[in-house]
This record gives structure tokens, C-alpha cells and sequence, in this order.
């Protein structure tokens, strides 16, 4: 048994990690049920045997490269508490870029919108959360995803969210909407990225698509020309790589007004286009 300070400083048992003191204090603050904030006001709080036993095994686990939030069950989007779990991806910070430029398309307060891929819902919730006027359909084809979607979206309290079983547009019933988005997978299934880190223990059904990673877009992109309302939107996420090619999917598709948008880290990672 050791204080909080003594856990604090074990960083060197995450070799592996680049956020070796993050993932430390969030553990940490898991196992005590307090904010990381509080660890630093009770710097020599003893922590109990059980909690010391609970911690040994969350740090070994982190150290064999289990990612935090499957380690805690929880994400932060949006500023929204997400479960999250192996049946889908964890959600990204630059994900919210998709949300912020969707939000800034569209002020109003009443609109239909689709989520294709919605994971843990995070798209679909976090639109939700600045837009309760809106109706949101959010797709999923994992039944694990679109359940754990679902805990999410009754945990929130947002009604206005529809989470759908479906194989993209397979289950959604022909109705125009006003916007699309999705965060859809779009990983090469030879990129070495895919051996590395905590995407090792994501499923590859959120992460990989065929021909070099665009299928999925291209399908999205060709299929929610028949979804959208004349002069509405479609969003998607992609590689840092992908945008050139994912305008030409666009454009094959019929789409007009189609532009990228680069993310904090300043690569192209969204891009949308106007039917
Ligand atoms: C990259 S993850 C994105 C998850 C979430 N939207 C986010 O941004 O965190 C892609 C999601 O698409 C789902 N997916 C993959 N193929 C699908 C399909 N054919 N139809 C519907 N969802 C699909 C995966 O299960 C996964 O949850």
C-alpha cells in the first residue's frame, strides 16, 4: 500500500505510453471515484488494500497497452460522458470538428438529420446536446455498437435521437434529410498504424475499409444523394490523406459546393459537399 503521491510518480511502469502521467491520475481518480484534481489536494491520502489491488491491476493492464477508456468504460465527447466498450471505436478529439462545422451549417433549430456509424453515438449525442429541436437518426450495424449507442442515449436523456440497427441505409426508412454526417471507417487494412497503440484493440469492422480505405465512403457518399433534401449536406470524416480522392467520390456522386476542412493539427479531415 502507498499514498496517492507514490502512485503518482510510477510513470516509468508505462514505458509504452505517451501520456504515462495522464493515464496515471485518470486511473488513479477511477479507482478513488474522485476528480484528478483531488489528487493533488490529498497528496498523501493512504490509498486502502483493495484500492491498491485495483490499481496494480489497471496500471499492468495499461501496461500491456490496453487503452484508458476501456480500462475506466468511459470517454469524454463533447463534453459528454460516453460508455464506451470493444464493440466500437473511442471516440476521437478530432471527431468534434465534424460536430463544430455541422452546428455552424446549421443554426436552426428544427432539422433532420442521419449519424451513419454512430458507434458510441457520439456524433448523433453531441448534436443532440446544442440542437434538442432536431431529430436525429443514428445508424449502427454493430447490434453491440447500437446497444451500447443506446445506453448512452437514454443515460443523456436525449429523445430526440433514434439509434437504428442498420447496415448503412439499409434499415432507414426513405425520408429526406436536411444533413448527413459520418465518421465511417476508413483505414487502409495494410496500415501499419493498425499495429500500434489502442486502435489494437478496437474492432476493425469500425476502422478498416476496403480499397484503400474509401468503400465505405464511396458508398455513403453515392446512396445519401438519395436521402438528402435538395440543398442539404453531407459531412464525413477521413484520412489525412484521403480528402482529394473523397471530393472526387463527391463529385462522382452528384454533390455541389464540396470542400475540406482541416483539423487543429492542420489536415484536411472533413469534407463536405451540398446536393
Ligand atoms: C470510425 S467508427 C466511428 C464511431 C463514431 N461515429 C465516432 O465518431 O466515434 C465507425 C463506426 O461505423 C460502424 N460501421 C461500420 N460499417 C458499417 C455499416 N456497414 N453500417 C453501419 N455502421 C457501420 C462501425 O461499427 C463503427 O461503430
Amino acid at each position: 500500500m502507498s499514498s496517492v503521491k507514490q502512485n503518482l510518480s510510477r510513470s516509468a511502469e508505462l514505458p509504452g505510453s505517451d501520456s504515462a502521467r495522464l493515464d496515471i491520475e485518470v486511473l488513479l481518480g477511477h479507482i478513488l471515484g474522485r476528480p484528478r484534481t483531488w489528487l493533488y489536494t490529498w497528496p498523501e491520502y493512504e490509498l486502502s488494500e483493495a484500492e491498491q489491488r485495483q490499481f496494480d491491476a489497471l496500471l499492468a493492464r495499461r501496461a500491456s497497452g490496453e487503452p484508458v477508456a476501456h480500462l475506466t468504460g468511459e470517454r469524454e465527447f463533447w463534453s459528454l460522458p460516453l460508455k464506451v466498450n470493444a464493440s466500437t471505436l473511442i471516440p476521437r478529439p478530432e471527431t468534434e470538428l465534424l460536430v463544430e462545422t455541422a452546428l455552424q451549417l446549421f443554426p436552426q433549430h428544427q432539422l433532420r438529420a442521419l449519424d451513419l456509424g454512430t458507434g458510441t453515438g457520439a456524433i448523433a449525442l453531441a448534436l443532440a446536446s446544442e440542437r434538442p429541436g432536431w431529430h436525429i437518426v443514428a445508424a449502427e450495424k454493430s447490434a453491440d455498437a447500437a446497444t451500447l449507442a443506446e445506453e448512452n442515449r437514454r443515460a443523456l436523456g436525449f429523445d430526440n435521437v433514434q439509434i437504428v440497427q442498420s447496415d448503412w441505409f439499409a434499415q432507414i426508412a426513405p425520408q429526406p434529410f436536411d444533413l448527413i454526417v459520418s465518421n465511417p471507417p476508413y483505414i487502409d487494412a495494410a496500415d501499419p498504424h493498425l499495429a500500434q497503440g489502442d486502435v489494437r484493440f478496437e474492432p476493425r469492422s469500425a476502422l478498416v475499409a476496403d480499397r484503400e480505405g474509401l468503400a465505405d465512403i464511396e458508398q455513403i457518399a453515392r446512396r445519401s444523394v438519395e436521402y438528402l433534401e435538395t440543398g442539404g449536406w453531407l459531412l464525413v470524416e477521413h484520412g489525412w490523406q484521403q480528402a482529394a480522392a473523397v471530393r472526387d467520390l463527391f463529385a462522382a456522386a452528384g454533390f455541389n459546393n464540396i470542400d475540406s476542412r482541416k483539423d487543429y493539427s492542420g489536415w484536411e479531415r472533413l469534407t463536405l459537399g451540398q446536393k
